[in-house]
């Protein structure tokens, strides 16, 4: 083979290698999908069977909810409520911004700058969330999610997340005992993945939120962690699709800006726009092959291979090459 084609084939491999592994742990999600850590309906005991009292209490009984103040939302008073009124001999906590802002600068200082400095509220909303988790234990429920039934048997496992449809974990039902380990690593690493990512949902998403937790919860798992370093996961049967199910969702979802309908369109247009990227990827490959060839094999080619030269040299010349690469190109001429 011709070393320009073999130096062009390399380079694309490269590239294209590069940009797979930096998304290697987004890809992943899509078919790595928890079964093996699910906590399966046979395990669990049915709301009022006797079974349950026989089950180790690990977690803590703590409910935490985090809203801007004390003034719940009428629409998401019955939901909290309903959690409340199960779980009489449970503590209660409802982190208001001032308070958890309170317990950031008390406890965790070295959080401050990154829990002030978050463009959006959602995202304190969220980082608070697994910080009070790591630290006191206990259950976190979003407050649009209500309580079907009592949480004692979820409170056997030292952690665990709720799955989502189709991929990832979710963070607005979740519970662990204090200082486990996989919420310590979500809080550390927290600001190292504070980035923007242009569209605001992205990038709460990316952030602080599901995606996020998603991301930590494959690396997490990579190590294998066994025993009660594991991290159980509960899904969609168990979380809310039945009446033996521990939640209820309403709907209340705060966030309604134009880019929620882009990622909703694009997440229903997936196979669409996955066709689209090769698609696209397979164009721009086209299309710099036939620049190289025009400017490498003069005379075979449709494309005006002197001006295509011209054009090509000052672009390289242009984009800080050194003088190397000049001759490499050149020599390639026949
Ligand atoms: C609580 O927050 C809501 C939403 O920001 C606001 O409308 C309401 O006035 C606040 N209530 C109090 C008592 O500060």
């Amino acid at each position: 083979m011709r070393r320009s084609v073999l130096l062009f084939l390399v380079a694309n491999i490269l590239i294209v290698g590069y940009l797979v592994h930096s998304v290697w742990t987004l890809l992943s999600l899509l078919v790595v999908d928890g079964s093996e850590d699910a906590i399966s309906r046979a395990e669990l005991p049915a709301p009022n069977s006797p079974a349950i009292t026989s089950q180790p209490q690990l977690i803590p009984k703590l409910i935490h909810q985090t809203y801007v103040n004390e003034s719940i939302p009428e629409r998401w008073k019955e939901a909290q409520q309903s959690c409340i009124d199960l779980h009489e001999d449970y503590e209660y906590r409802l982190w208001t911004d001032k308070k958890a802002r309170e317990f950031i600068a008390q406890e965790y200082p070295w959080f401050l700058e990154t829990y002030d400095a978050y463009e959006f509220p959602i995202q304190r909303a969220d980082s608070i969330r697994y910080f009070v988790l790591a630290h006191f234990g206990g259950v976190y429920i979003d407050l649009d999610d209500g309580c079907q039934r009592r949480l004692d048997p979820l409170l056997a496992y030292p952690a665990w997340l709720r799955r989502t449809v189709p991929t990832g974990i979710s963070n607005d039902a979740m519970g662990a005992i204090p200082r486990h380990p996989f919420f310590l690593r979500v809080i550390d690493s927290l600001p190292k993945y504070n980035r923007s990512w242009l569209l605001p949902y992205i990038t709460v998403m990316a952030s602080t939120g599901p995606l996020f937790l998603s991301v930590i919860w494959r690396h997490y798992n990579n190590a294998g962690p066994i025993g009660r370093d594991r991290v159980r996961v509960l899904f969609p049967d168990e979380y809310n699709n039945h009446p033996w199910s521990f939640f209820t969702h309403h709907l209340g979802n705060s966030w309604h800006g134009k880019d929620v309908r882009l990622i909703f369109w694009m997440g229903q247009h997936w196979i669409f726009l996955t066709v689209l990227g090769f698609v696209l990827g397979g164009i721009v490959f086209a299309v710099f092959w036939r620049c190289y060839r025009a400017v490498t094999v003069a005379g075979n080619s449709k494309f005006p291979a002197k001006l295509a030269r011209r054009r090509f040299f000052t672009f390289w010349r242009r984009g800080a090459a050194s003088s190397k690469d000049y001759e490499l190109v050149d020599r390639h001429q026949v």
